[in-house]
């Protein structure tokens, strides 16, 4: 009773408080998991390491991943932890590529799909697969969209369309350097454009026409501002973009700014209350409602040759289902529609991002874009013969070795992403240390053995590789000669004159079961602009204020600066 007395006076109150603030504060300083190099200092805070992280961001022109691998070397070590997320629990960093792959491709039964995907996508697409640990509902529902990325549907269907959206991107910039009078120009916007209506075409068979748009707009604009000096970049207006495009626009643009967050669904539901995002997600709902019941309209006469978009396939495959089953097709389930969505949002900003780089290290390479032209027009002489472009069919059938080659090679200098993440199902081992269950284990892409030499790699004592790693040895992929690591040298891939996908350490795509489900449409997609932008235009170096390499972080690793100058080298 006398300590409730105590307790009770204004001083008592304000001890407790002060006692209470303690050990609140003790229980949200950094615990390390046993064995795992980390930085001591870094437990001294409740921030953990975001003070270095966010001080490294402010004063280099890196995004916070390159802080994160950089890490490695100052720990030595190439597994390590990190306090990135205040009150949680550190994550894991790896760096080796041999051990990596092994988790993705060989340990599913120890690591799956982790929760930032869910934190970050879930207020948009919760019903996708993507967000879903890897149970029979995931391997049902990838199902639903799996022929896209069948030969058949890729060369038939969506070349079509990739080649039609590439045409308008080719019309349009070759409009635009005349309005800009020879100057560089931002190519950022444009090249986002350009994805948008590519992979919405895919997946809806209709155009959003934005690139069409401004092609229309550019060609009645009378003499626009430019400035006097012809190496200084034109600002041209803008017409306003259809209100599909700003609509999908408002939800990326959410999903991104949550990703930069450390508490990224708290974040994202933030943005949801607000008005614009409630407009653009009726907009969203009705457009593909639209789509869906476009694709029901014209395929329930039962034709397979009517499928011309992935939209179509999903509600033929439905269809078949529900008759073998004997029950009601589920045309417009929420499922179905964030299968669609997501299709559109893990294809758009993926690949527009790939392509800001490819512009940038096209142009800083003109014996690559020499390279190229020659190639293709070893590669397609009747087009060449005939004064025309090459089809959609014959660049999606070709085999032209050096522009998979550069495309790999833009993706691992690029870095598009820095990464992979798993989460541990249960306690488990990776490279010697104990990782407890329910880890965010990070599988880095973007440092020692991919894009700068590896200290670690031989150091690592094969007993401290798991026993998947062990028995696979012999498939590990070489390591990249150190001396140009760093460098942009498509050829590293060739050997004996064909592509090798296997030349040395890059995982854009991740790996496995939970590898990235587009990786086929996407790489088609930038073979086909890629090679209609080079048979179409020179591509000159630009003056270095122009032409820097700094990156942000978005969802993926974007250029913070994208201009170019392209020149049309065909005849008017
Ligand atoms: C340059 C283009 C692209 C890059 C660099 C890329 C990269 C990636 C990466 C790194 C992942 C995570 C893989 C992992 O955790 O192992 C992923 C997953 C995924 N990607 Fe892509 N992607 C690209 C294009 C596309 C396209 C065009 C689509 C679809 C139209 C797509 C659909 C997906 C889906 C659905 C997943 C989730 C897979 C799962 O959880 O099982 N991606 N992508």
């Amino acid at each position: 009773m006398a300590l409730i007395g105590v307790l009770l006076t204004p001083y008592g109150v304000i001890g407790s408080v002060l006692v209470i603030a303690l050990l609140v504060y003790r229980a949200a300083l950094p615990k390390p998991i046993p064995g795992i190099p980390h930085h001591k200092k870094s437990l001294q805070s409740i921030w953990g390491d975001m003070p270095a992280l966010i001080e490294f961001s402010k004063n280099s022109n890196q995004t916070a991943m390159e802080y994160v691998t950089q890490q490695a070397l100052e720990l030595d070590s190439p597994i390590y932890q990190l306090f990135l997320f205040p009150f949680k629990k550190p994550n894991v960093f790896i760096t080796d590529h041999r051990e990596g792959l092994d988790i993705m491709l060989r340990r599913q039964k120890d690591f799956d799909r982790c929760g930032f995907f869910q934190d970050v996508f879930g207020g948009v697409i919760p019903e996708h697969h993507m967000l879903m640990p890897t149970n029979d509902r995931f391997k049902a529902q990838r199902k639903l969209l799996a022929d896209t990325m069948t030969p058949s549907f890729l060369t038939d269907v969506a070349a079509k369309h990739l080649y039609q959206q590439s045409q308008h991107l080719v019309d349009m910039w070759r409009v635009k350097a005349k309005v800009a009078g020879g100057r560089p120009f931002d190519m950022d916007d444009d090249i986002n454009h350009f994805a948008l209506d590519a992979i919405w075409a895919v997946a809806f068979g209709s155009e959003i026409d934005t690139i069409k748009t401004q092609r229309q707009f550019l060609e009645k604009l009378n003499s626009p501002d430019l400035p006097p000096d012809i190496d200084a970049p034109a600002t041209l207006p803008r017409p306003q973009l259809p209100d599909a495009f700003e609509a999908i626009m408002v939800l990326s643009h959410s999903m991104e700014d949550a990703a930069q967050s450390p508490f990224p669904a708290f974040a994202h539901w933030c943005l949801r209350q607000a008005k614009p995002w409630k407009l653009a997600k009726a907009h969203k709902d009705r457009l593909v409602q639209d789509r869906l019941n476009d694709a029901k309209a014209r395929l329930l006469n039962d034709d397979e040759a009517n499928i011309a978009c992935a939209t179509d396939h999903m509600v033929f495959r439905e269809k078949k289902a529900a008759e073998k089953e004997g029950r009601d097709p589920q045309f417009d389930s929420p499922v179905v529609k964030d299968e669609l969505l997501g299709f559109l949002i893990a294809g758009h900003e993926t690949t527009a991002t790939t392509i800001t780089w490819a512009v940038k290290l096209l142009a800083d390479h003109p014996e690559v874009q020499e390279r190229l032209r020659a190639d293709f027009k070893a590669a397609y002489p009747d087009a060449v013969a005939s004064g025309t472009l090459p089809s959609a069919e014959d660049i999606a059938a070709a085999n032209v070795p050096f522009l998979d080659a550069t495309m790999e090679e833009i993706l691992r200098i690029g870095q598009t992403f820095a990464g992979q993440t798993r989460r541990a199902r249960h306690d488990t081992e990776v490279l010697g240390c104990l990782v407890p269950r329910g880890t965010d284990v990070f599988l880095m892409a973007n440092g020692p053995g991919f894009v700068m030499p590896d200290p670690f790699v031989r150091r690592i004592p094969e007993s401290d590789r798991s026993v998947t790693s062990r028995e696979t040895k012999d498939r590990t992929v070489p390591e990249w000669d150190y001396s140009d690591i760093a460098s942009f040298k498509p050829e590293r891939w060739i050997r004996d004159g064909e592509f090798d996908p296997n030349a040395g350490p890059s995982r854009q795509f991740g790996a496995g079961e939970r590898g990235c489900f587009g990786r086929k449409l996407g790489l088609l997609k930038m073979r086909i602009l890629f090679t209609l932008l080079i048979w179409s235009f020179d591509f000159p170096r630009l003056p270095e204020a122009l032409s820097g390499y700094a990156a942000v972080a978005k969802t993926t690793r974007k250029p913070a600066q994208c201009y170019g100058r392209p020149c049309w080298t065909l005849s008017e």
